[in-house]
């Protein structure tokens, strides 16, 4: 049986960064969800659908063709053949993952992808539903959060550090606007599983925060 660790928390709570360090440290496969929906998203874009409209993207989504592979211990994701990594993380794309993400369609084809990822190799999976709903039975589960406030500071000095112009309010409104959308819908919303371990990191380093989840997964 493959080794499983989740990951579920908050846009911006650090889980990519975390998980990456620690599937290195544990010698384990990165699988970073968002993503995928992130790539069923862009085709969307990319097609001109309107997302407001759940039927249209429902229908549409069987079109959308996502794929995994790894190229030196990187998550490549293919859409349709195509490696679409570098469009996934523009904020555009993150918000209409956001708005396709709840549709029932949607997130079938998405579980059952990261379902068979799972199976196949050891794996620390990052995400919304990881621990409730996709790897119910996984080894370890993190919830890894932090407040609004420091996710939004931290997006706003990640953006300022690039030389791009930032509105530290209108960010962390956005944050909130995302959360409430990841925790309310009806399907798979956010929230903690009942056997996971909260680490909130709102007052830890990012090396803090590594070892303390190198120490909560590690097989011993
Ligand atoms: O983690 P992220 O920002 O890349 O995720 C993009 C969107 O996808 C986010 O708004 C919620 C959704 N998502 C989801 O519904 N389920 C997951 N397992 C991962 C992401």
């Amino acid at each position: 049986m493959s080794y499983n660790v989740a990951i579920d928390g908050p846009a911006g709570a650090g889980k990519s960064t975390i998980a990456k360090a620690v599937a290195r440290e544990l010698n384990l496969i990165y699988v970073d969800t968002g993503a995928m929906y992130r790539a069923v998203a862009l085709y969307m874009l990319r097609e001109g659908v309107d997302l407001t409209d759940r039927e249209q993207v429902a229908d549409r989504c069987i079109r959308a063709d996502v794929t995994i592979g790894y190229e030196d211990g990187v998550q490549v994701v293919f859409l349709n053949g195509e490696n679409v990594n570098a469009f996934l993380r523009a904020e555009e794309v993150g918000e209409a993952a956001s708005m396709i993400s709840p549709i029932p369609q949607v997130r079938k084809n998405m579980v059952k992808l990261q379902k068979s990822l799972a199976a196949k190799s050891d794996c620390i999976m990052d995400g919304r539903d990881i621990g409730t709903c996709v790897l119910p039975g996984a080894q370890r589960k993190i919830y890894l959060t932090a407040s609004s406030d420091v996710r939004a500071r931290r997006r706003y000095e990640e953006l300022t550090a690039k030389g791009e112009s930032a509105d530290l309010q209108k960010i962390k409104a956005d944050i909130e606007d995302r959360d409430y959308r990841d925790m309310h819908r009806e399907i798979s919303p956010l929230k903690q599983a009942d056997d996971a371990v909260v680490v909130d990191t709102s007052d830890m380093t990012v090396e803090e925060v590594i070892a303390s989840v190198i120490k909560l997964c590690s097989r011993e």
